[in-house]
């Protein structure tokens, strides 16, 4: 009786997964025989650039130094490490030989051109917002302006089972958003220019919304905040920790030149963000981006920063005189930071107030240990200001002595573990691009 149990029960299993194998399979699309004819009128060809910018395509297939778009960058996620495809139009080691269809294909559903699934890592659910043409715009530009180069893609780090590459169709079946762009009736155009964008081509979700264990996107927190490449991507809704509320201004002014006075500068994964992926954008898109992203944040732009008293207690947190003898963190603040960081009462561009700035108000240090380690580099922030890295000249105490005083000025309560993140922070992959 018991075997007939476990028989039917593996059976039942047996027909499960037969099932759910033929449901992942997909078809291999020819290949093509290159090149591809290039008929595309030069306005799309064009367009594609700017959408290819706009989707950091870039960023993520080039390793620093490489050859563009030639694959191999190296990302490193919770599940080990992933290599990026070669999408050239090589023949052999890239896209050369991928049909329109194919392309279209990956960039919706993450299926490679011979079938086989790709890792979100490859953001295709927010691809998958884009338009036809808009995608098709994207193969032209590649297929015609980037060089192809030879060169095979690095086999993935990622263990057993995680590494079946069917079993992804799972992961898409039961976390993938395969939903296709939908116009808001209730919300005005630049509104829904501004959606497109930021759901599709620039997935501002995929850094900035939290993920489950399977690395899911939640949904239901969209933009809430989430941990990525060895930084936070902080909220851009009303969870945001910033003690003034971002305006559409503020999205503009700091999308737009790498830092807003109120609230700090694009370093890290957000610096290629918006110096090669928005910049390439008409500014009427990225106006559009910040407004869509002001309606999540529930700011007005009527809302005067100058008349919230968080400024103001910022603004006279500074002046605090705190007993340098005995607070080792200020009196390594006023050694190693405040001649830049100096005691104003007006807000200077450029000078990012630290009692008011994102990375000491959020709920991790992760942003300011950071950009104290490393700095901001001149195409990082603000074009050409450079904040310098302290890595070689401040000691994990150091800094954890600093960054808590810091925190405790700005009114916030203690990070906890603060030396001990320090650590962390001080000997993750530091992200390069
Ligand atoms: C966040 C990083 C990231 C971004 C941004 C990104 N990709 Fe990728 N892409 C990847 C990774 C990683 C893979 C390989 C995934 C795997 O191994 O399963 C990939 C795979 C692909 C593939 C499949 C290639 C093959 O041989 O199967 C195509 C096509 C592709 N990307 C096109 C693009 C285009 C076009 C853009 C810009 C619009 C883009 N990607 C932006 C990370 C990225
Ligand atoms: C590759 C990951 C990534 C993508 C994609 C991304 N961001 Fe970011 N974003 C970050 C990180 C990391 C930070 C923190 C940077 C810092 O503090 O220097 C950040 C910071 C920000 C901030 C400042 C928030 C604050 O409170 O200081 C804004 C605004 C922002 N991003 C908007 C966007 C928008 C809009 C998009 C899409 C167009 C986007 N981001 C796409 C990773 C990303
Ligand atoms: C030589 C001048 C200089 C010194 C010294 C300096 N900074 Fe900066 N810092 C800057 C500049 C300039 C920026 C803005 C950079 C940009 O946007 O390109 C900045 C930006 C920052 C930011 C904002 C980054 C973000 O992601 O929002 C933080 C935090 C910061 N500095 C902390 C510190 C701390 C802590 C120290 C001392 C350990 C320090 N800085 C020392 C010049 C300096």
């Amino acid at each position: 009786m018991l075997k007939r149990i476990v028989y039917g029960v593996s059976g039942a299993v047996i027909v499960g997964l037969g099932l759910f194998s033929f449901y992942a399979w997909n078809s291999s699309i020819d290949p093509i025989a290159p090149p591809v004819n290039a008929d595309y009128p030069p306005q799309v060809i064009e367009q594609g650039k700017i959408l290819a910018a706009a989707g950091y395509c870039s960023t993520c297939h080039t390793t620093p130094g490489g050859e563009a778009y030639a694959g191999n960058y190296e990302m490193h996620t919770e599940f080990g490490t992933i290599y990026s495809s070669n999408i050239t139009p090589d023949v052999e080691t890239g896209i050369g030989g991928w049909s329109e269809a194919a392309f279209n294909r990956a960039m919706r559903t993450g299926v490679s051109r011979d079938g086989h699934h790709l890792l979100p890592a490859f953001p295709f659910e927010h691809f998958n917002k884009m338009s036809d043409d808009d995608i098709s715009a994207i193969y032209a530009y590649i297929m015609t302006s980037i060089p192809a180069v030879n060169q095979v893609k690095k086999e993935n780090g990622i263990p057993f089972p995680l590494n079946i590459r069917w079993l992804q169709a799972g992961w898409k079946l039961l976390f993938a958003d395969t939903q296709s762009f939908e116009i808001n009736e209730n919300k005005s155009d630049q509104w829904n220019r501004g959606a497109y964008l930021a759901e599709g081509v620039a997935h501002c979700g995929a850094c900035h919304t939290p993920r489950n264990a399977l690395g899911g996107e939640k949904y239901d927190q969209m933009y809430q905040g989430a941990a990525i490449d060895g930084w936070i991507a902080p909220s851009l809704t009303s969870t945001s920790t910033s003690p003034i509320p971002w305006r559409a201004q503020d999205f503009y002014e700091y999308l737009t030149t790498g830092n807003s006075p109120y609230h700090g500068s694009a370093a890290g994964p957000m610096a290629p963000v918006m110096h090669k992926g928005l910049s390439a954008l008409p500014k009427s898109d990225v106006e559009a981006i910040s407004y869509y992203f002001a309606d999540h944040s529930d700011a007005k732009e009527s809302d005067d920063p100058a008349a919230n008293s968080n400024l103001q207690t910022a603004i006279a947190a500074q002046h605090i005189q705190t007993d340098l003898r005995i607070d080792e963190g200020a009196r390594l603040y006023a050694t190693a930071c405040q001649a830049c960081h100096y005691s104003s009462d007006e807000l200077v561009k450029g000078r990012p107030l630290l009692t008011l700035g994102s990375a000491t108000h959020l709920d991790q240090p992760t942003n300011l240990v950071n950009v104290i380690l490393d700095g901001v580099r001149n195409d990082q922030g603000i074009s050409g200001v450079v904040m310098p890295g302290f890595r070689d000249a401040l000691s994990d105490q150091d800094i954890s002595a600093i960054a808590a005083y810091l925190r405790q000025a700005a009114g916030k309560s203690a990070w906890p573990e603060l030396q001990q993140k320090v650590s962390e922070i001080r000997n993750q992959p530091r992200f390069e691009q």
